[in-house]
């Protein structure tokens, strides 16, 4: 049987779909890697091995062969660790393989189970939103991932949990969206002495998004109350933040 888990490979500022197909033979034990992984996934054998005896499993004695497709695609980052292990966990049979279709998984993995971040899961959320699918990211990464909205993200600590979780025993809480932090003080409105009229076409423009057009002499101010229109402006929804990023 071959266990399949949904992952993204990076492309600049792309995140393209892969799939981790893992499928066990009898044979001479082995654990075969293909698919075009770069030295970061190809050492990514070490930790799911690692990471799965951490939780008390051995390997299965049999020839493991795990490909990443599509094939020519080149494959880059620690992200494969986690699809990876959850691919081979499938195919030992420890955890249901169709509960893992709905999602795209990533995450790096340490020897002692514990998932670490890797850059780019936001783009990984979105690209999960876009397939109607969630998201299973390291737990250092659930605020940054819940950003993307309308998606399921569970936000993974260490391995064992994510099969707790999987299988209702324990399930994980989902992460909310981080904070963001609060842009630089601009200048403030109150500083600015009369101009009540200008004033109030400032805050019309800022509570209804209209374009300002300010005309007057040198030194009248206009350069002063445009820098306090940001302060002024309603805070960003998460689309709008994620748009100017
Ligand atoms: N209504 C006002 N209240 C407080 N300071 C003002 C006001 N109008 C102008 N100033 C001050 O005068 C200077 C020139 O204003 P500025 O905004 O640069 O003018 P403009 O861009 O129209 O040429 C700035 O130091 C500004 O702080
Ligand atoms: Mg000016």
């Amino acid at each position: 049987m071959v266990a399949t888990v949904s992952t993204v490979a990076y492309l600049g500022l792309e995140a393209r779909a892969v799939e981790v197909q893992c499928q066990l033979v009898p044979g001479l034990p082995n654990f075969i890697l293909v698919g075009l992984p770069d030295k970061a996934v190809a050492e990514s054998r070490e930790r799911v091995r690692n990471a799965i005896a951490a939780i008390g499993l051995s390997l299965p004695p049999k020839r493991i062969t795990v490909n990443l497709s599509p094939a020519d695609l080149p494959k880059e980052g620690s992200h494969f660790d986690l699809p990876i292990a959850l691919a081979l966990l499938g195919a030992m049979g420890v955890i249901d393989a169709e509960t893992l279709s709905g999602y795209v998984v990533v995450g790096e993995l340490g020897l002692d189970g514990r998932t670490a971040p890797s850059p780019g899961v936001l783009l990984a959320a979105l690209h999960a939103g876009g397939q109607d699918m969630g998201l299973v990211c390291p737990a250092a990464q659930g605020a940054e991932a819940a950003w993307a909205g309308q998606v399921e993200v569970v936000a993974a600590p260490d391995l064992l949990s994510l099969l707790n979780h999987f299988k209702g025993t324990a399930a994980l809480s989902p992460p909310q969206p981080g904070i963001i932090e609060s842009p630089l003080r601009t200048a403030d409105l109150r500083q600015v002495k009369g101009q009540e009229v200008a004033k109030r076409a400032l805050e019309i423009a800022a509570a209804g998004g209209h374009n300002l057009l300010m005309v007057g002499p040198p030194g009248a101010g206009k350069s002063l109350m445009a820098s306090c229109l940001p302060g002024i402006l309603p805070d960003m929804i998460p689309s709008e933040a994620l748009g100017i990023m």
